[in-house]
């Protein structure tokens, strides 16, 4: 039997460069090793955009259709809406009586993002449950693995936490504890340096036009040390060259040896790059559009997911009803 995994995105605004070499390239090649589970999150999505849903159907869709341009295959894996399956939040609320709220007001992802989000009210109460329901995510299926990035290890640990307490106090091993599956996903940085993310506009839409790639690549920051052509470069501090690394691994030593001796200047070197990018992408983006051209049968295989989840789903639940004395 295959180990089972879960993870999850939330459908807002476009998926970047940086979930392609984060995230999603992981996940497909864990679909020939896992069974998968992969959630639009859309519930989710609502605990921090609650205020402007209007966008949230039209980029779950689009988020699906990167998913599936990418390699995610509704053969290989189940691929589905979070909102699909009611079962999310029978659990959610079962889960919701036995999480002391210290837990939660000490969750650094919490704390974090109501001192940094100052342009949408977050001091909610459904806000301050979000790693509730993202224990329900996981377990509901009793995913025994998370592929998470660093910053979601706290929601982990609260999820295993959550099952103990379960397990603990309806004397039944129910929940198996997921463990994170952290493999070495590169990390990719923005055009400016900082985190790749949609706030800061600092990324490279997997879905973005040619033309605006080579634009973005042209204003990578670069060397700050190097100021002239004849300038000896430092690839090693050089986010451009990162991007090679990420890219084009093949041509990152000459690149790397063209900089340091100064025989290649940055705006060549960009050139390139955004070649590159262009050339990778450009598969991704011809399946992408394809797939957008018939909408209704990616909602088919979302369709079809919700329903293969919903079964996993519902065994769970008369599991855990049985427990509570729920009739
Ligand atoms: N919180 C995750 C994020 O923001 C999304 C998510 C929701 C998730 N449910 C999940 C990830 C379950 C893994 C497993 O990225
Ligand atoms: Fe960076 Fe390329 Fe310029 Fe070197 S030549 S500093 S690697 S952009």
């Amino acid at each position: 039997m295959r180990k089972r995994i879960l993870s999850g995105m939330r459908p807002t605004g476009s998926l970047h460069i940086g979930h392609l070499v984060g995230a999603l390239n992981n996940w497909v090649k864990l679909q020939d090793e896992y069974e998968c589970f992969f959630m639009a999150a859309d519930w989710h999505a609502l605990m921090s955009e609650y205020e402007n849903p209007k966008d949230l159907k039209e980029n779950l869709i689009s988020n699906v259709a990167d998913w599936l341009a990418c390699g995610i295959s509704p053969k290989k894996s189940t691929i589905f809406i979070q909102s699909h399956v009611k079962e999310h939040l029978e659990l959610y609320m079962e889960f919701s009586f036995i999480t002391p709220l210290g837990w939660l007001e000490r969750c650094p992802t919490y704390k974090e993002q109501l001192r940094e989000v100052t342009n949408r009210d977050l001091s909610t109460f459904g806000f301050l449950g979000y790693p509730v329901l993202q224990a329900a995510d996981i377990l509901l299926y009793k995913a025994q693995a998370v592929p998470v990035g660093e910053d979601q290890l706290p929601h982990l640990e609260l999820t295993r936490e959550i099952g103990r307490r379960f397990n603990s106090l309806y004397k039944k091993n129910v929940f198996p504890e997921p463990a994170a599956l952290l493999t070495e996903t590169p990390r990719i940085l923005g055009l400016d340096g900082r985190k790749m993310s949609k706030s800061y506009n600092n990324f490279i839409a997997i879905s973005e036009d040619p033309k605006i790639i080579r634009q973005k690549v042209q204003g990578m920051f670069t060397d700050p040390l190097r100021i002239k052509l004849s300038d000896p470069g430092h690839p090693e501090t050089c986010n451009v060259h990162n991007y090679y690394a990420l890219f084009a691994p093949g041509r990152k030593k000459e690149i790397d040896e063209l900089c340091r001796n100064a025989r290649i200047g940055c705006t060549d070197c960009k050139k390139e790059l955004a070649e590159i990018l262009v050339k990778s992408l450009e598969p991704i983006q011809k399946k992408r559009n394809e797939l957008l051209k018939n909408k209704r049968k990616i909602l088919k295989i979302l369709e079809q997911g919700s329903k293969r989840a919903g079964a996993v789903a519902a065994k769970t639940i008369s599991e855990t009803k049985s427990l509570l004395n729920l009739a």
